[in-house]
């Protein structure tokens, strides 16, 4: 038989025309429901990273005859999170994809898929899906409120073929929140290695630049010069110098640390933390430590970094608004999680529902004279005891950041 021959097309007709009332009834039950439909594009800048899928790869060749290497997408899902991302709620699409190394019965190197995608539900819209359907939903990932955090779970729906109970379904959760926490520490990691790559160079040659700056500006002798010039020579001097703090402050949050990991008391580091501060508060603040505090695996010198910058912008927040700073930090070993939780509260303005995400990102801050470094610091050092940090409202309404550390074994 020829390779193509029209009676090739007429046996399989019947097939193309089911296709098109597949795909039209589907789109008519998705409509139905609200999905917009999405087209997303098929040649893509990265293939995406997954052990058993492999992308065909091309050359796109620009008008300059540039060449640059394109794929074409495995799914549309990459492209589709981020229609989700920029604010879509349900969308859905019959997407070519295309997948090389493969070729067999079920695994043809280019076909349709169909992907729809639905966020801000209630975990309890899979059940209804498996009840109308009648169908195992398989492995879907749900997100639950918690009492204090968001928690992440693995959700297999079945329809329970019981016909004395119609209606009813079984559903297997699997808590997956310590993975996603701990998945989205190593893209923490990630980005920060990336980060500290990329601009410690950069900062490191500003800062060459500003010492040079510094250096010519304290060599001019202000008073060899006409009286009217004197300020543009202290102004240089003193942008030149803030400046220089900024790089160096920015150099000590980008730079790879070299961890000392020994066992270590948690509750006497914060205690000399705040010892070294003392100085430093406001008149008649108080901080008290308190609780247990379980043995941990750390770098002393960082982790007093840790509660010196968490005590020093509590009393700072304090101060701002006009209240006697009363900083409490609390310790309780939780057994059965195998972690130590340290709470950092104070009885200042707490930190408002939108700014709870921004404040951990370097230059973040409030203050007129901030840097917004102290808690991307905190952060990372935290991340880099496996830790994790988040902020709340303490009882009183003033912020509470409460941190958390694996620990040690024995
Ligand atoms: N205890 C706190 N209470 C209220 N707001 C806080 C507290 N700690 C930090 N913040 C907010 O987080 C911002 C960032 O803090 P930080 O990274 O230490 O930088 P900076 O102290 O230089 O502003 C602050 O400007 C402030 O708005
Ligand atoms: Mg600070």
């Amino acid at each position: 038989m020829p390779w193509w021959s029209p009676q090739s097309h007429a046996d399989r007709r019947p097939l193309l025309l089911q296709r098109g009332a597949i795909k039209r009834a589907f789109r008519a039950h998705f409509e139905g429901q609200g999905f917009t439909e999405v087209e997303c594009g098929a040649l893509v800048t990265s293939p995406g990273n997954e052990t058993h899928l492999h992308a065909f790869q091309t050359q796109a060749i620009g008008p300059d005859l540039e060449q640059r290497t394109l794929y074409l997408h495995t799914s549309p899902e990459f492209a589709a999170k981020k229609l989700l991302a920029a604010g879509e709620h349900k969308i859905f699409e019959f997407a070519r994809v295309f997948r090389n190394r493969e070729r067999g019965r079920l695994h043809a190197p280019e076909f349709t898929m169909l992907e729809w995608y639905r966020t801000q539900e209630p975990y309890t819209a899979v059940i209804d899906d498996c009840l109308s359907s009648s169908q195992v939903i398989p492995r879907r990932s749900v997100e639950v409120l918690g009492a204090q955090r968001l928690l992440h779970f693995g959700v297999t729906v079945s329809p329970l073929r019981d016909a004395t109970r119609p209606g009813t379904a079984i559903c297997l959760f699997s808590d997956l929140t310590t993975v996603m926490e701990l998945e989205e520490q190593l893209r923490f990691k990630d980005a920060l290695a990336r980060l500290g790559e990329l601009t410690a160079g950069i900062a490191h040659e500003f800062r060459n630049g500003l010492a040079t700056i510094h250096g010519y500006g304290r060599l001019i002798d202000p008073q060899a010069l006409p009286a009217q010039y004197r300020p543009y020579v202290e102004g240089i001097r003193q942008e030149a110098e803030a400046l220089g703090k900024v790089v160096t402050n920015f150099l000590n949050f980008a730079r790879p640390e070299q961890v000392a990991l020994a066992p270590v008391d948690l509750g006497a580091i914060a205690q000399r933390a705040v010892d070294d501060l003392q100085h430093d508060l406001p008149a008649g603040t108080r901080v008290t430590v308190d609780g247990g505090f379980g043995p941990v695996l750390g770098d002393e010198v960082l982790l007093r970094q840790v509660f010196g910058n968490l005590v020093r912008n509590a009393a700072e927040a304090c101060e701002l608004s006009g209240r006697v700073p009363l900083v409490h930090i609390a310790g309780a070993v939780d057994r059965s999680a195998r972690i130590t939780r340290v709470n950092v509260d104070d009885n200042g303005p707490g930190v408002k529902e939108p700014d709870r995400e921004r404040i951990f990102q370097p230059f973040f801050t409030t203050r007129s004279r901030g840097t917004g470094l102290g808690l991307a610091i905190v952060q990372k050092v935290v991340v880099m005891h496996n830790g994790r940090i988040s902020v709340g409202s303490s009882p009183g309404g003033g912020a509470s950041f409460q941190l958390a550390f694996p620990l040690a074994a024995g």
